[in-house]
């Protein structure tokens, strides 16, 4: 099927005339990135808090065991990160595992994950490393509990106020907290700006596109089965909707968000803008063949709508032919990359092994 086919009757928007007037050039399309920005925070996912004051980073003891990592060819550490703003202060934990011999162009992830344990099911430490690669991990949980409350990690100092339709989400919550782990790697001496990755899986890869689009630091952005409210074009989408995503987590998003529930027309854009803002920058997207809750077409689909804006910076987007392709696809020889995989919803080794490769290969 053709790409023209599938977005038949979609009626999304264009992001070359998001408010109007047809952009035709890159300067064009950096002087309405701060309207898409508002649009997206007041619309979607609330304003990500504000830098602090200052941050400080503190080293926290590990075990033998751990101390005894990949047997001597990475360093594995944890690291308390307390972030100030003015008296006040919010903390959460991270780790890292860096290579015992760093290459000069050492890409350096940050992974949001959904546990802290080294290495994890969605994080294969070892091979990491192995592959010429610093990780740094923050556990999710421990910026912030998965639910609706507020009052726990640093929602409660960040979102005090929920009732206002602007506030943000528990995933803008946890975009700050990458930024901060970003804040204290540009302070190492393995910082290499060319070289910073964000990587999640499903919520926390909405929550990689949301840092990549709203911090420029973020030179690689690894959305890993993120489907709705990330990487899936959402009119006529199959699986999840807005209603379901706001029904069953609706504290992921502003408040004002609910309101399109069931309402997809009525949205001012469509999840492409969300991309466009990393443009021309990598964005990484991985699909998988069976899960069809997040949609691996609607995902390729708002990937390639976002050519047009690699285009204006001379860049050349995703190189793709005009179909949806079959599985297994890999499609990494533009600046942006899509794959799909075969099996279901997961972030599998051969996903980071992909993204790796692809990567290094752009360094
Ligand atoms: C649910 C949710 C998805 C999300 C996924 C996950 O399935 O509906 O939007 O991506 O959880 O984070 O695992």
């Amino acid at each position: 099927m053709k790409i023209s086919e599938a977005l038949e009757e979609r009626n999304v928007p264009d992001v070359l005339s998001p408010f109007g007037k047809r952009i035709t050039t890159k300067e064009e399309f950096e002087s309405v990135k701060p309207a898409i920005k508002k649009l997206l925070a007041e619309e979607e996912y609330g304003y990500i808090p504000p830098k602090p004051d200052r941050i400080d980073v503190e080293d926290l003891p590990i075990d033998y065991h751990e101390e005894r990592f990949a047997g001597g060819a990475a360093k594995l550490s944890k690291h308390k990160l307390t972030a100030y703003f003015g008296d006040e202060s919010a903390s959460f934990v991270f780790s890292s595992a860096i290579p015992a011999v760093c290459g000069e162009k050492m890409p350096i992830f940050i992974n949001i994950n959904f546990g802290d344990e080294i290495p994890h099911k969605y994080q294969p430490t070892e091979e990491i490393t192995d592959n010429g690669c610093a990780v740094f991990t923050i556990y999710y949980e421990d910026v912030s509990s998965d639910n609706g409350d507020f009052e726990n990690g640093c929602a409660k100092l960040l979102c005090k106020d929920r009732s206002h339709p602007h506030a943000p989400g528990k995933i803008a919550i946890w975009a700050w907290s990458i930024m901060r782990v970003i804040d204290y790697i540009e302070t190492l001496d393995i910082y290499n700006p060319d070289a910073i990755a964000v990587i999640g899986h499903s919520r926390l890869g909405k929550t990689t596109l949301l840092t990549a689009a709203y911090d420029e630091r973020v030179k690689f952005a690894c959305a890993n089965n993120s489907g709705c409210s990330g990487d899936a074009i959402t009119r006529g989408k199959d699986g999840e909707r807005i209603a379901d995503i706001t029904k069953n987590f609706p504290f992921w998003f502003c408040p004002n968000y609910l309101k399109y529930a069931g309402r997809e027309d009525e949205l001012p854009f469509d999840q492409h803008y969300l991309l466009a803002l990393i443009a021309p920058r990598h964005i990484l997207v991985g699909t998988a063949e069976q899960d069809t809750w997040a949609d691996p077409d609607s995902e390729y689909l708002a990937l390639a709508l976002t050519d047009e804006v690699y285009k204006l910076y001379g860049s050349t987007g995703l190189i793709h032919t005009d179909g949806i392709p079959g599985c297994p696809v890999r499609l990494a020889e533009g600046d942006a990359y899509y794959h799909k995989r075969e099996g279901v919803h997961y972030l599998a080794r051969k996903d980071w092994l992909s993204y790796i490769e692809y990567i290094k290969s752009k360094l």
